[in-house]
């Protein structure tokens, strides 16, 4: 599979990172792409979407199917299928807006998903916009235990990044540094804001189409990273305290309450479809 380099990709990796334009607070720190060392995020308490020596992030649109009570799988996250047609060509719009299409690795492992685009149509629209034919494919994972033979790592039709620790076993990293962009940060967790960071300043990522999961999207939402709601709801109800809502299972409130304002809605048959903009605290 060709690397991000070669598939000359605006905004490519350049070897050693580049430190010209950032405040001392946010310099970039060294990372690393196929990993031969570690990577470090950055401290992010200083970086901010507004200013202009701070480091600007993506747009966050998020898109999720939801059950009328609130559930996005069942309780042992087996591949459900509750919605429509029309939901399923609305997930992929949606994906056909992103610069870079974002999943956590749940997600990535339940689903076994390639993340493509498969109507011309939209990727032509993609290409009179100016953005690749395909969104770059990034995945997120703390441990890092991804198994290499996902369908994702079978097909080249876009970049494949990922977004881990060095948590990741080492025999892991040889396997998936043929197939993808590895990014290891020496922290026990991803630091999304870092993770965003980087999409923007080494690939111009402007728009990232997040598909989930719900622990991602907690983990985005805590940390106000979340722009955009896309929801649909189908006409089902799964019940279960054990099986996950948008936000997951964790038991806890999260640390605010997050505000949504209301901007489309849309009846297709039994479902609705709801775009949000998530209200940013100031
Ligand atoms: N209905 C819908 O629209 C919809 C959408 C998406 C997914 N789903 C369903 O949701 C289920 C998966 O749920 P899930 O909560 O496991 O999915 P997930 O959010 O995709 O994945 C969780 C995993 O992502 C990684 N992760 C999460 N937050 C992270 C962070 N801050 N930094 C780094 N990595 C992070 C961790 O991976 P490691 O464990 O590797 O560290 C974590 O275990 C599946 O059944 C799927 O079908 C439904």
């Amino acid at each position: 599979m060709k690397s991000a380099a070669q598939n000359n990709l605006p905004g490519t990796p350049k070897s050693g990172g580049n430190l010209s334009g950032l405040t001392s607070q946010v310099q970039r720190m060294p990372r690393v792409r196929n990993v031969g060392g570690a990577s470090v995020p950055r401290s992010s308490s200083s970086s901010s979407r507004r200013g202009p020596s701070h480091i600007q992030l993506p747009f966050v649109a998020v898109t999720f199917a939801m059950t009328v009570d609130g559930k996005v799988t069942t309780k042992n996250y087996s591949a459900v299928d509750f919605t429509s047609r029309e939901d399923k060509a609305h997930l992929i719009r949606q994906r056909a807006l992103g610069d870079a299409v974002l999943v956590g690795h749940g997600t990535m492992e339940n689903d076994n998903v390639r993340l493509g685009i498969p109507q011309e149509a939209l990727r032509q629209e993609r290409i009179a916009r100016g953005q690749a034919p395909y969104p770059l494919r990034v995945i997120v994972s703390n441990k890092g235990l991804i198994n290499p033979r996902l369908k994702i790592f079978e097909t080249d039709f876009a970049p494949i990044i990922i977004f881990s620790t060095t948590r990741m076993p080492r025999p892991t990293r040889e396997q998936l540094r043929e197939k993808a962009t590895l990014y290891l940060s020496q922290a026990r967790r991803v630091d999304l804001r870092w993770m965003l960071q980087e999409l923007r300043y080494d690939y111009k990522v402007k728009h990232v189409a997040c598909e989930g999961g719900p622990a991602l999207f907690r983990s985005l939402l805590e940390q106000g990273l979340v722009d955009q709601l896309n929801l649909t709801i189908a006409p089902f109800l799964f019940g279960g305290k054990n099986a996950p809502t948008l936000t997951g299972t964790d038991m806890d409130f999260l640390p605010r309450s997050v505000r949504c304002s209301l901007k489309e809605m849309r009846v297709v048959g039994d479902e609705c479809f709801l775009r949000y903009r998530v209200r940013k605290k100031r």
